[in-house]
């Protein structure tokens, strides 16, 4: 399909890259991005034969927030009938894996669309902030209560009611990135694109099931989340994947998967 504000793309066996391109307004998150954004993903979603994502911006903004320009004259009426930002949480119901990459900005809208993302790389250059309380709102893409689970109460407290931002290597000091890549322009998509190539190495079946049950530590008290786990690694042993899998190691083989 051929999009207007985000490219897509194949870069690796198994792998869709979905890149933001609307380098005029440094990507910033207007509703006919995100629309086409929603449609790739599920595109991908669908995809049999992709089996990890990765969704980057520019070397200068992976995203800079929602279009400010696009929100400032709406009113309360029109964004609760409308159901403004609802569409967002799409990415959140993707069942397969998607990295963010990011480089530059990652600013409100933006920083909360990183958060939506399974694992999040940074390059050095990267900055991240919540920065809508300097334009009279509160995050509303998830950014308090992902943050929240991310790096804890008192920062996310900190962040929210001044609005400044931070950097990848404070990012990836309190766990909000997995880490921080080496220097050059690109190097942070070419870092998510080989994550994404192992895992879509695996068992697509599997990686499904590990998501789910890493998400519902977010969702689930401890306990409930102990027995949804148990249940998906009890319920993986129906699959030829599993068999395929422990064969192999004991006939010192490698697997070959048929992701069922
Ligand atoms: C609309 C934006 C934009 C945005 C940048 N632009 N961010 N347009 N919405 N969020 C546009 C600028 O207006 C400008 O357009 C062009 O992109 C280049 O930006 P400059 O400001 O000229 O670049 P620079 O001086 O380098 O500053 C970069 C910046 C700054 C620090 C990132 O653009 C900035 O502060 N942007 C806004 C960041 C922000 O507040 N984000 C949160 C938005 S609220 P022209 O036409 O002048 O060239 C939000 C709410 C989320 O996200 C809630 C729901 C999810």
């Amino acid at each position: 399909t051929q999009y207007q504000f985000i490219l897509t793309s194949r870069p690796a066996d198994g792998v869709g890259q979905i890149t933001l391109n609307r380098p005029k307004a440094l990507n910033a998150l207007s509703t006919p991005l995100f629309t086409e954004l929603n449609a790739a993903l599920k595109e991908f979603d669908e995809d049999e034969s992709v089996r990890a994502l990765v969704l980057t911006g520019s070397d200068r903004a992976f995203a800079a927030g929602a279009d400010i320009k696009e929100m400032k004259d709406k009113q309360f009426s029109d964004v609760f009938k409308g159901k403004f930002l609802e569409s967002w949480s799409l990415l959140s119901t993707i069942r397969k894996p998607i990295i963010a990459a990011v480089s530059g900005y990652a600013l409100g809208g933006g920083c909360e669309l990183a958060l939506m993302c399974d694992i999040i790389l940074a390059s050095p250059t990267a900055v991240f902030g919540q920065p809508e309380i300097n334009i009279g709102v509160i995050p509303g893409g998830g950014g308090t209560q992902r943050l929240a689970h991310a790096i804890g109460k008192s920062r996310t407290m900190e962040l929210t009611l001044t609005g400044r931002n931070w950097t990848a290597k404070e990012a990836e000091q309190w766990g909000m990135v997995s880490r921080v890549v080496a220097e050059g322009e690109g190097e942070v998509v070419k870092e998510a694109v080989q994550v994404a190539s192992v895992i879509a190495s695996k068992s697509a079946i599997a990686v499904q099931a590990g998501k789910e049950a890493v998400n519902a530590a977010y969702e689930h008290t401890l306990n409930e989340g102990l027995r949804y786990e148990r249940r998906l690694f009890h319920s993986l042993f129906a699959t030829h994947d599993q068999k395929e899998g422990m064969s192999a190691f004991a006939e010192k083989r490698k697997p070959t998967w048929t992701h069922s």
